[in-house]
């Protein structure tokens, strides 16, 4: 998609556009507040200046269909040639009328419902190129179009893609086009590209997207201050990560263990690590998962998709002062001969012994490695990013992520950002008496031994227990635990997505990241 801004006010120029400021587009968005309940409902503005000169066409609409501009609410009008004509707009065939709702309740939340209507609307009309008279936050606009606009058609034969009518140019004109709404044009490009390459990631299958696939995809971020490592098998062992590891060690696709650094020019205020559960595709391993439940195992490296497609964001925003590590150890968990089995014991990099009750239960055994490994840059916080528990849908639904935490100020902060990003996060409590649960009666930990109470906290119990102590202290490094595992893939489409591959939690992190 194409975002263009475009300086002009349509209410003063409406009917004498000098033909340079004419639009190119086939299609025009106005707005309005919702109406007043009273009997005569006054239109005001650009819609009134239209209703004009459409000889009343809005104010029928409004009259005898009870057309209200509520909050995303549209319809749309086709001009006839003298109308046309009579507006001097260039080639629009169609003006598109949208609620914007109460005006005292127009907020973000507000605002993206609308563009997710305008957006609707449009591909919906078949529209391939769209004006839109600007409202709200500019940035927030052009995000939001553009993050509902994401479709994954790339396996679909050109027939079904209906390709010559996509959507791919949207004007925004403004009557004042500011420096400043320039750059919140271009940041939100970058989060809308950044979002929409996580959702790739998660949508491409697992024949395609592989440990592999995912370093190559890792390589590519590129910008001032950014590293790439990927450490092989071999590497792995000699640091003794033993949990990640038994995971991989089916034999099907070699595991690769990923590691992204944005380091910033100049002085350092604070060093956050993120770690995404990278499981390229979860059969749930000799502990086989029903075919039911495993239809959808490739949304199992979500959390990697998340990571890449945040440290793309980063490496293009380039943040001062914030210093970012991004760590996968992707690997497939398959069942095969050399599989690992349930009532194994194996020993972490930090030298946690656990027994495998559940080879199901691979992704903490993963993190667990992730975590102890970044532990040991000693950074201020470690966010974890994971496709955990089915136990956290049960709880949440499938729409909301579970967040757990060791440190009640880190999650407060996230959970603010990710209100205001519509990224729907509910904490889950890890309470004390569940740690009893994680006791094995051979080894340190058992992996799964809640017996199906508890699930999401005993996830995230597990994964605390190989956060490491800050410095030289004998407190634990602030941790927060996202649980991404239902809101990962929406059922449904949302304000800021499609159905499918969401990317949560791309923006919310990026934002928490952006504000400290
Ligand atoms: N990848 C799954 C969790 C999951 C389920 C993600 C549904 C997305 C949708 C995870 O590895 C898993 O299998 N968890 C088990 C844990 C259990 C064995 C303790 C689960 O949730 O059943
Ligand atoms: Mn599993
Ligand atoms: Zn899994």
């Amino acid at each position: 998609m194409k975002f263009t801004l475009k300086k002009l006010d349509l209410e003063k120029s409406l009917g004498n556009l000098s033909k340079a400021s004419q639009l190119k587009s086939d299609a025009l968005v106005i707005t309005s507040y919702q109406l007043a309940d009273t009997k005569k409902k006054k239109l005001s503005g650009l819609v009134a200046a239209f209703d004009e000169t459409l000889g009343g066409v809005i104010t029928d609409l409004v009259n005898d269909e009870n057309f209200k501009f509520k909050t995303g609410e549209t319809t749309s009008v086709r001009l006839s040639g003298s109308e046309r004509a009579a507006f001097a707009l260039g080639p629009i065939k169609k003006v598109i009328l949208v609620g914007l709702g109460e005006e005292e309740e127009f907020d973000k939340k507000a605002e993206r419902k609308v563009a997710a209507s305008i957006l609707r609307k449009a591909k919906s009309e078949k529209i391939t190129s769209l004006a839109v008279d600007s409202f709200g936050d500019i940035g927030l606009l052009v995000e939001t179009l553009g993050l509902v606009n994401y479709e994954f058609t790339k396996y679909k034969s050109s027939d079904d893609k209906d390709d010559k009518k996509q959507l791919s140019e949207i004007t925004i004109l403004s009557s004042s086009v500011t420096a400043k709404e320039k750059e919140a044009v271009a940041k939100s490009e970058i989060i809308i590209d950044s979002v929409n390459k996580a959702r790739d990631l998660v949508w491409e299958p697992a024949c395609v997207v592989n440990p592999t696939y995912l370093a190559k995809e890792a390589k590519k971020i590129k910008g001032t201050g950014i590293t790439v490592k990927v450490m092989e098998k071999a590497q792995c062992e000699k640091l003794g990560m033993g949990a990640y590891l038994a995971v991989a060690q089916a034999g099907g696709q070699p595991p690769k263990f990923i590691e992204m650094s944005y380091k910033p020019k100049g002085k350092i205020k604070k060093h956050i690590a993120i770690v995404g559960k990278g499981v390229t595709f979860d059969s749930g391993g000799l502990s086989l998962k029903p075919s039911k439940a495993m239809e959808m195992m490739k949304e199992d490296m979500s959390g990697s998709a998340a990571t890449i497609g945040l440290m793309n964001a980063i490496a293009k925003l380039q943040p001062a002062g914030i210093q970012v590590t991004g760590i996968i150890a992707a690997t497939e968990n398959m069942p095969s001969a050399s599989a690992y089995k349930p009532g194994d014991v194996i020993t972490a990099m930090n030298g946690k012994t656990i027994e495998v009750n559940n080879t199901d239960a691979e992704g903490r055994l993963t993190l667990a490695d992730a975590v102890a490994y970044v532990s040991q840059k000693n950074p201020d916080e470690i966010i974890d990013i994971a496709t955990l528990t089915g136990a956290c849908m049960v709880a949440l639904g499938n729409t909301c992520a579970g967040i757990m935490t060791n440190n009640q100020d880190l999650l407060d902060l996230v959970k603010a950002v990710a209100d205001e990003q519509g990224e729907n996060m509910w904490q889950l409590p890890l309470y004390d008496e569940y740690k009893e649960k994680l006791k094995s009666t051979i080894a340190d930990l058992i992996n799964a031994g809640s017996g199906g109470q508890a699930g999401a906290q005993n996830g995230g119990l597990f994964i605390q227990e190989f956060v490491g102590n800050k410095g030289t202290t004998k407190k634990p490094i602030p941790w927060l635990h996202i649980d991404i595992a239902g809101p990962c893939w929406l059922d449904d489409a949302s304000d800021w997505s499609p159905k499918g591959a969401s990317g949560i939690p791309v923006r919310t992190l990026l934002n928490y990241i952006l504000s400290v």
